[in-house]
């Protein structure tokens, strides 16, 4: 039964057991509420010195160990069967391009795509104008090929003989899981849009909570915007961008060259390398690079450590894309100053072309490396 202790003859206050119940419920609660303040206060100090994203901002110092990797080869692209380790993305664009992408039949009877021994080749259509049956008037024809296979953490080396330039195009080597995006992230390696004279714009797209803002890095490029938050700024991304030989006409004139992307917990990085200064042989089919080591390299061309982003919960099951659009959000939105038409994007692409027979990839052979 509820009963009061409270015996109040002989008792002196400091008594325990003449206290009442009350009087143990302050003294109880008391207890309680000052062992939460000094727990509390013990973990937000190891936390704040934990995380370097704490009131005073990141350690400036922090960086991630880059250490080699024995990377073991998993996967080649190359030769006669190169395409067929893709599928056709043959349905509309989701980034807005005046582009009708081809599935296999198209692709046979407009010839965008050719592969022989020693290069694969993707290309936009440079044969149908005003008068032709079908015209360009709704889109040109151009290719969107997604690899079949969905890679984790690796080492991808990609020899580029040739990238697509010229009035209207958008074309990128990229990679991303497309059903799962932005959930599983998207990793842009070589894009660029019109003339592509400013090089290449390297870029991760992510859910929230990665960002490059304020942190160290190791690279060439010039930083562009920080936080990879696809919802920031209309879907930017974080950017990097490379000097005009990384991409276009200077990169082609140079015979292309080496393309790699190293992703691992560590970080996202990459590199371009003119063909004459690749570290590594290039053969255009096979692997000729048993134990290839980013860490002989030199600074990437782009560098997107860990220290704010968390590329293990960011990075997944992404696919080696190749596409070539034509106008859309980002082609369109530098059209005006892209020293290209008096017309619009879309009356280019509709009535030119011949305007496009730049705008094709020439690739020799892909090689995807696993840690073993
Ligand atoms: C990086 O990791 C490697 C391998 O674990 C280790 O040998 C090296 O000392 C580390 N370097 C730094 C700066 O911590
Ligand atoms: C397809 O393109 C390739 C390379 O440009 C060329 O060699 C071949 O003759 C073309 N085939 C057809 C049917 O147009
Ligand atoms: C960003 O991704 C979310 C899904 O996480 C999507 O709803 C939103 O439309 C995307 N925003 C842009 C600008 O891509
Ligand atoms: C990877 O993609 C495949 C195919 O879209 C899907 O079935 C699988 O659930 C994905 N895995 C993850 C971890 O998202």
């Amino acid at each position: 039964m509820p009963q009061s202790y409270e015996v109040g003859n002989h008792s002196s206050p400091w008594n325990p057991r003449t206290w009442s119940r009350r009087v143990w419920t302050i003294l109880i609660t008391a207890i309680v509420v000052i062992v939460i303040v000094v727990v509390a206060t013990v973990v937000g100090v190891n936390a704040t010195r934990n995380n370097n994203n704490g009131p005073s901002g990141p350690d400036p110092n922090r960086y991630p160990n880059y250490t080699r990797l024995d990377y073991t080869l998993a996967d080649t692209y190359s030769g006669t069967t190169f395409f067929d380790k893709f599928n056709y993305f043959a349905t509309w664009d989701p980034a807005g391009g005046f582009v009708h992408y081809v599935d296999p039949e198209y692709d046979a009877r407009y010839n965008l795509t050719v592969a022989t021994a020693s290069s694969a080749i993707v290309k936009v259509d440079t044969t149908v104008g005003p008068d032709s049956e079908p015209d360009a008037s709704t889109g040109r024809f151009s290719v969107r090929l997604e690899s079949k296979a969905q890679y984790g953490p690796g080492l991808f080396l990609f020899d580029v003989k040739h990238t697509p330039y010229g009035c209207a195009t958008w074309p990128a080597l990229w990679l991303a899981d497309p059903n799962n995006w932005p959930q599983n992230g998207e990793i842009d390696i070589l894009e660029s849009v019109n003339q592509a004279t400013t090089g290449t714009m390297v870029a991760l797209h992510t859910t929230a909570g990665c960002t490059m803002e304020n942190i160290r890095r190791e690279m060439t490029g010039a930083a562009g915007q920080a936080d990879c938050h696809n919802a920031t700024n209309g879907n930017t991304g974080c950017v990097v961008n490379g000097p005009p030989a990384t991409f276009g006409k200077e990169f082609n004139d140079a015979g292309g060259g080496l393309v790699a992307l190293e992703w691992r917990n560590e970080g996202i990085r990459t590199w371009v390398f003119a063909r004459d200064k690749a570290p590594l042989k290039l053969d255009g089919t096979t692997a000729a690079n048993p134990k290839p080591d980013p860490s002989t390299w030199g600074p990437p061309l782009a560098d997107f450590p860990s220290t704010t982003c968390d590329v293990a919960a960011h990075f997944r099951n992404q696919s080696i894309i190749v596409n070539i659009d034509l106008c859309g959000y980002l082609t369109e939105a530098v059209w005006g100053s892209s020293g290209c038409s008096p017309s619009t994007c879309q009356e280019f692409v509709a009535n030119n072309p011949s305007a496009f027979t730049d705008a094709y990839w020439e690739f020799g052979a892909f090689h995807v490396y696993r840690v073993q």
